[in-house]
């Protein structure tokens, strides 16, 4: 439970709000490098923060992300023309290049020197993992680029997408961290419940350790027959990554996934959903890809109008259909990040927190708005929050593996935990 004050200061990331400047000090996803893949290619529409942005990759092949609105008379830069390294505003020709300098000017006297005093807002841009990254704070805290191992995994052993998520960053966020409702909300019982009493099974033991980057968590499960190890990372201040829950939980498993959940405004979000092989030696292929998608519930259930939203939403109910709910699935809607995507939004867009009644398995939820706040609160102060260094979370990886009863699991799966790329 959070008074509405600390509810505010988490959830709110307008420019000049407590979140808004501490989200400004990280390296955040702005687009997939697909939506912009062309050099002098047709920009590409941002919300982040908030902010209206335009991206477009230039003729060098780097990505520029300015305002949304030319500073002349506040045309839109979507309709701009991308040529010769810059972008320009079709209303009356001014031209600007990615670092935001106004490089033409047709509209006024050539001897003036306007065009030197004028200057488009414009962000500083960086890609890796499929994904074009934007820096909107300070300059002069700008931090080194992100090191997770998904942006050295080459584009053959990776795969990134996201969707659209009509609420509030945190929830989403708090769902993915929530580590509890994934053997219960996701589960495909085939009309038997008897797995909600096998409490061992369905509770995990979690265990969290903060870290510079945020922390790590481990939910243990112990199993009759073996010690089942699911162990998590919150890297601040929206991503997550985790093992790959195999389609047998038992199976060898060779992803590592994880999600970005980028406040576009304050009660919406794009989910950033990836994963990479975890073995050097073994590409991605684009069938496995497919099946993926499919099963997460995009692929063939996205929008064919908008391939980052899905058919199923709040409209229809996320295609929830009663029958598959007795008989085949715990919710009776088809793909599991659909199913999250269903819980999340239609707690409306932007949760009362001081509603809740936290249990013992929401430890790690309580711990992220506590790391969260701090790092708004030495942010305020002028000191550095955790996770911007990135060197803190370089090499850290994720696990979902099963150990014997008699392992150790530190010991165990102490190489595994760590980046291979
Ligand atoms: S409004 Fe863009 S050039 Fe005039
Ligand atoms: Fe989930």
């Amino acid at each position: 439970m959070l008074t509405p004050e600390q509810n505010a200061r988490l959830t709110q990331v307008g420019p000049g709000t407590p979140m808004g400047n501490l989200m400004r000090r990280y390296w955040l996803p702005a687009l997939l490098s697909e939506e912009v893949s062309e050099p002098d290619g047709a920009p590409g529409r941002v919300r982040l923060l908030g902010e209206d942005l335009v991206a477009f990759r230039d003729s060098s092949g780097t990505v520029g992300l300015v305002s949304a609105y030319c500073p002349h008379r506040r045309a839109p830069m979507f309709f701009g023309r991308n040529e010769e390294c810059g972008l320009r505003c079709v209303y009356h020709g001014w031209k600007f290049d990615r670092s935001g300098t106004c490089v033409d000017m047709p509209s006024e006297p050539p001897d003036s020197l306007f065009k030197d005093k004028v200057r488009i807002e414009a962000y500083p841009t960086w890609e890796g993992g499929g994904c074009v990254w934007a820096y909107m704070g300070d300059p002069a805290l700008q931090p080194a680029p992100p090191a997770y191992e998904l942006v050295r995994a080459p584009e053959t052993h990776r795969f990134s997408t996201k969707t659209f998520e009509d609420c509030n960053y945190l929830q989403a966020l708090e769902g993915g961290l929530d580590s509890s409702h994934a053997t219960i909300m996701h589960r495909k019982n085939k009309g038997d419940l008897s797995f909600l009493t096998d409490y061992k099974r369905t509770i995990p033991g979690i265990d969290v350790s903060i870290t510079d980057y945020g922390y790590c968590y481990t939910g243990v499960r112990q199993l009759p027959e073996h010690q089942w190890v699911r162990l998590y990372h919150y890297v601040m201040p929206v991503t997550q990554i985790r093992g790959h829950i195999a389609t047998s939980e038992f199976k060898d498993n060779p992803l590592i996934k994880g999600h970005f959940w980028v406040p576009i405004d304050d009660t919406h979000t794009w989910t950033y959903n990836w994963f990479y092989s975890a073995d050097p030696a073994i590409p991605v292929t684009p069938e496995f890809v497919a099946e993926s998608e499919e099963s997460s519930g995009r692929g063939a259930w996205s929008d064919p109008r908008d391939r980052y939203r899905l058919t199923a939403n709040r409209e229809n109910d996320y295609l929830l259909d009663r029958a598959v709910q007795k008989t085949q699935s715990f919710t009776g809607i088809p793909g599991v990040n659909t199913q999250d995507l269903a819980i999340q939004e239609s707690m409306g867009p932007l949760v009362d927190r001081s509603l809740e009644h936290l249990g013992t398995t929401d430890r790690a939820i309580i711990m992220m708005r506590q790391l969260l706040l701090e790092a708004v609160a030495v942010a305020e102060s002028g000191g550095t929050p955790r996770g911007i260094d990135a060197a803190s979370y370089h090499n850290v990886r994720a696990l979902d593996h099963v150990v014997p009863k008699e392992a150790v699991w530190q010991d165990e799966l102490r190489e595994a935990r760590l980046a291979k790329f």
